[in-house]
């Protein structure tokens, strides 16, 4: 059997996950909303981004360091919030935050997480961010805002992009619900996976830890694994979200931003930093790729606040092209999941060293030296396509 030091790219690692996984739950990982053309857009914008290298630069020493949020990253990217890690690998959401740790980039725990906040800050000693959903139940919301401050959660995370659950057709052909059951219709599915079935049996299912408690928590007949989108709060709107700037007193980023306008709006508000992202493609499909919408949304903002910006980052090189487009930082949601489903922290520390050390070569690549000259050169490093 391969280790992980012998998978190179983050690809090879999410074959190695889909090697190891029914398909229902490798699916859920993987898939995205209707067409998935946002999933592969996200992509796309990527690999259709051209870089323009200088030379006659001293590399022999690159610095990928940076700090963001009055954070010190080792290079700048942050691991995305990423729900039901548990149901690929059990412990999987310790494994991708110790990870993070090590490798000294952020990490963002879900709310739909199946580790919970306490555990999480227990158990890794690097700093945290937590990312929420806004909750039907507001008392049980404005809770999990107080443990994540408890427990000295540096950021607060809300995400905007998801008032209902998306379409995602893959979980609904799978009949892949959540949190999912062993049911006639995907036994077969998952009996043909027996070193991940056994300590499912044996361990019994992961439970979104979170939101334990919580009134009307789901019941276990839902029809589809985006129906947990039923729990959140669809009327939560501007004025909401002042309230919770003025509640939460440490960072607070908003995800899921895709218009200008919102941007614009979100500066004045007083929110600390933004992330573009249309949430890997799982919601809205036919939303464009964040590459794209980012440099309109960089010009409204005009260096008020950080600007993260996520989905379909796969390779050193798109953290590079986030980067000489204006962006502070990225966020990486598959890349380490796709590691930490085929081997638990190990896969997920891998991911991250595949990340960091492609970026790095890059940067000598392209002759730059600090994140500082990266964005110094800006657009002169990214080649003018059209
Ligand atoms: C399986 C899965 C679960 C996710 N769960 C959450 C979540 O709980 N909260 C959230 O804000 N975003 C969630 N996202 C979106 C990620 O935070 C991130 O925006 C997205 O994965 C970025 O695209 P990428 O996977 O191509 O890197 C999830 C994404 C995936 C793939």
């Amino acid at each position: 059997m391969l280790s992980v030091n012998e998978l190179y790219s983050i690809e090879e690692l999410r074959l190695k996950a889909k090697e190891r996984l029914p398909q229902a739950i490798f699916d859920f990982f993987d898939g995205g909303a209707e067409d998935e053309i946002t999933l592969n857009a996200n992509r796309q914008a990527f690999r259709d981004q051209f870089i323009v290298p200088q030379g006659l630069n001293d590399v022999s020493n690159v610095d990928t360091a940076t700090n963001i949020l009055d954070h010190f990253f080792s290079f700048p990217c942050a691991i995305a919030p990423t729900g039901a890690v548990g149901f690929g690998w059990r412990g999987g959401d310790l494994a991708i935050a110790k990870a993070a740790s090590s490798h000294q980039i952020p990490y963002t725990l879900s709310t739909t997480a199946t580790a919970s906040i306490e555990n999480i800050a227990r158990n890794v000693p690097g700093r945290l961010w937590f990312q929420a959903y806004v909750l039907r139940d507001h008392d049980f919301f404005f809770k999990l805002l107080q443990r994540a401050y408890h427990c000295e959660y540096e950021a607060l995370m809300i995400t905007i992009d998801l008032p209902v659950g998306g379409k995602r057709e893959r979980d609904l052909r799978n009949h892949f619900s959540v949190p999912f059951k062993f049911t006639s219709l995907n036994m077969k599915d998952f009996a043909s996976k027996p070193r991940w079935a056994l300590p499912m049996l044996l361990g019994g299912v992961p439970k979104f830890e979170n939101l334990v408690g919580m009134r009307n928590t789901y019941d276990y007949g839902e029809k589809s694994a985006s129906s947990v989108g039923k729990y959140y709060d669809p009327s939560f709107d501007w004025e909401a979200l002042a309230k919770v700037r003025d509640y939460w007193t440490r960072k607070l980023i908003i995800k899921g931003v895709q218009s200008p306008l919102d941007a614009k709006r979100l500066v004045d508000l007083g929110v600390d930093a933004i992330v573009v992202s249309n949430h890997g493609g799982r919601q809205l499909d036919g939303a464009q790729a964040t590459l794209r919408a980012l440099p309109a949304i960089l010009k409204v903002v005009d260096g008020k606040i950080p600007v993260f910006i996520d989905g379909g980052i796969r390779r050193g090189s798109d953290i590079f092209k986030a980067l000489a487009m204006g962006a502070q930082g990225t966020l990486v949601g598959r890349a380490t999941l796709y590691g930490a489903l085929a081997a638990g922290n190990e896969g997920a520390n891998r991911a991250i060293e595949i990340l960091k050390d492609e970026f790095t070569r890059t940067m000598q690549l392209t002759g730059m030296r600090t994140i500082a000259e990266i964005h110094h050169y800006g657009n002169y490093l990214l080649a003018n396509n059209k």
